[in-house]
C-alpha cells in the first residue's frame, strides 16, 4: 500500500518570471513544507540536458 507522499516536485512555466531558467519555475515540497532556494537552485542544472524538449524529460506517448 502506498504511504503518504513525502516529496513532491513541480515545474511552473512563466517565460517572463523565470526567464533565467528556461521559463520554468522549480518547486519542491518535503512532508508538505516548501524547500528553500538552495534546493531549487539544483533543479535547473540537472534538467539542462533536456533543453531540446523544453527542459522536460518525460513526454506523452504519441
Ligand atoms: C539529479 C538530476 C535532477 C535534479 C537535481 C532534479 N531533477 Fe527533476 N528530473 C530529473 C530526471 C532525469 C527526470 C525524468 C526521469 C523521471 O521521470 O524519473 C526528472 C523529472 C522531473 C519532473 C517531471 C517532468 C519531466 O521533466 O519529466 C519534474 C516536475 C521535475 N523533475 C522537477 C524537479 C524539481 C522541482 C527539482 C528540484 C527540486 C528537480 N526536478 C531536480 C532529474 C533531476
Amino acid at each position: 500500500m502506498a504511504g503518504p507522499p513525502t516529496n513532491v516536485q513541480f515545474m511552473v512555466k512563466d517565460s517572463k518570471k523565470y526567464a533565467a531558467t528556461g521559463g520554468w519555475g522549480f518547486a519542491q515540497f518535503t512532508d508538505g513544507k516548501p524547500d528553500g532556494e538552495a534546493v531549487h537552485k539544483t533543479c535547473f542544472a540537472c534538467h539542462a540536458p533536456a533543453k531540446d524538449r523544453d527542459f522536460v524529460f518525460t513526454s506523452y506517448a504519441p
